[in-house]
């Protein structure tokens, strides 16, 4: 096999087009749609919210991913190598730099929480939560996560996992296991949903999901959902930069962010639709926080024939799916140390691997022993270190590097060169491209730092 060892051209690609939809897409199903989509929906009230979200990712999401393949594919760079190379002595590289700095901040609770998953499929196998009433399941999910050792030492091994598929490189490692894990994941969930809608009491879920109650979004709401956007399709941070410059040159790179967005609101939508049903049916409360799909669904699979196998299943793929995402953020970090600092990919994944883990691990004592240390954040009062980190990274770093790279490909991007990029040197018919720029120069900006200033009270 080729692979980056021998004889390949200066970069590793991907292999094919559904590879490349897969890796992108593996990127931005994760934990983001499974585990935080269904808890955030839960806290901020349902269907308001939900619809705020749905508009985020139309307006701002699909052209920021777009934004963020063309600078990588015409850079052929890492994130900050490539704002340098398309922006010669000017700050944007900056930009890149604070996605260096979301990319350590979520590997680091990302971890924690994968962590979760891997210990969930142990207790799966033994079938820990036989017999156990909601109270009982949540208890179990608490006592987990609230523990010294047992949640670092999962997410020690998760963390391991994460390198050791960077270390294989992007065709051999990213791209073979996306393509078969992520089709199958969707087929649980389905499964999944259909059980949950057929639950007695489902009722009071469904209207959760689709009444909205508009009382509920505030002006942390609306940041919240605009935030979890960026985090769910893996944005705002370099990523999709760093995916698209492995992008081939014959791909069509607005039909990819639209089908990577896609996907990965279906599936957050249907994890949802998975949830709230059986959160209602089972008297859970639906702000139940970080703890939420960890407590509703082992209920869920108790009443399921089969329900032993999909359970392990489900968290096996749910484990996986935090692979793909995970990989793709340790990616932003490893390229940039490899190619502008010229480390080898090896020293610069176990440097860079160790180092967040460290991270994580504070993270995951403050779910427990460090429960009392509190750090403040603006707008979002004094919160734990593993929520200070989410918060940070979600609603701050990850909407600001939307910002500034949409900004990028709006005004400081050569249009030739933009054109050039999204047409395939002009073999492909870009209708959409005026859309595109105004979404660029004006709607995403605008809008992001409309909900920015909003949160903070500027309009009153
Ligand atoms: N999108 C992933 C998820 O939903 C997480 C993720 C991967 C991510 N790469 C990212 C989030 C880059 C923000 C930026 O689980």
């Amino acid at each position: 096999m080729d692979n980056m060892n021998n004889n390949l051209p200066e970069r590793d690609g991907f292999a094919s087009k559904f590879g490349i939809i897969a890796a992108a897409a593996g990127s931005a199903i994760g934990l983001g749609n499974i585990w935080k989509f269904p808890y955030i929906t839960g806290i901020y009230g349902g269907a308001a919210f939900i619809i705020v979200y749905l508009a985020c990712i139309a307006i701002i999401g699909t052209p920021v991913m777009l934004s963020e393949f063309t600078i990588g594919r015409r850079a052929q760079k890492n994130a900050i190598g490539s704002f340098k190379k398309l922006s010669p002595n000017t700050p944007w590289f900056i930009t890149g730099w604070m996605g260096f700095l979301a990319a350590f901040s979520i590997l680091s609770f990302y971890g924690v929480v994968a962590g979760w998953t891997l210990d969930y499929i142990v207790k799966s196998v033994m079938n820990t939560f036989a017999g156990s009433d909601a109270d009982a399941i949540a208890g179990i999910f608490g006592g987990l996560i609230s523990q010294t050792w047992t949640p670092i030492f999962w997410q020690v091994v998760f963390m391991a996992l994460t390198a050791g598929v960077v270390l294989g490189g992007i065709k051999d490692g990213i791209e073979k296991y996306t393509k078969i894990l992520m089709p199958m994941l969707l087929v649980i969930i389905i499964i999944l949903d259909i059980r949950a809608v057929t639950l007695p009491g489902a009722g009071a879920g469904v209207a959760f999901l689709f009444k909205p109650n508009w009382d509920l979004i505030t002006g942390e709401a609306i940041l919240s959902a605009l935030g979890h956007a960026f985090f769910s399709l893996s944005l705002g941070m370099g990523t999709m930069i760093t995916y698209g410059s492995y992008i081939g040159k014959k791909e069509n790179l607005g039909e990819v962010a639209l089908q990577v967005t896609i996907a990965d609101t279906l599936i957050a939508l249907l994890a949802g639709l998975a949830m709230f049903p059986a959160v209602f049916a089972y008297g859970i409360e639906p702000a139940a926080g970080p703890g939420l799909v960890f407590i509703t669904l082992p209920n869920v699979f108790q009443q399921m024939p089969g329900g032993y196998i999909f359970q392990i299943m489900f968290f096996t793929l749910l484990a996986v799916a935090a692979l793909t995402s995970s990989v793709s953020i340790l990616e932003v970090v490893v390229a940039y140390f490899h190619e502008e600092k010229n480390i080898s990919r090896k020293s610069a994944v176990i440097t860079a691997t160790v180092a967040i883990t460290i991270l994580g691990m504070a993270a995951s004592l403050s779910m427990g022993p460090w429960s009392n240390v509190l750090i403040p954040l603006p707008g979002f009062g004094s919160v734990g270190i593993f929520d200070w980190l989410d918060l940070f990274s979600a609603n701050y770093l990850l909407p600001l590097g939307g910002l500034f790279i949409s900004l990028f490909v709006g005004w400081a991007m050569d249009p030739d060169d933009l054109y050039d990029e999204v047409s395939n040197s002009g073999d492909l018919k870009v209708p959409y491209l005026a859309g595109f720029k105004i979404a660029t120069k004006f709607i995403a900006p605008i809008g992001i730092a409309i909900v920015f200033l909003n949160n903070f009270g500027i309009f009153g």
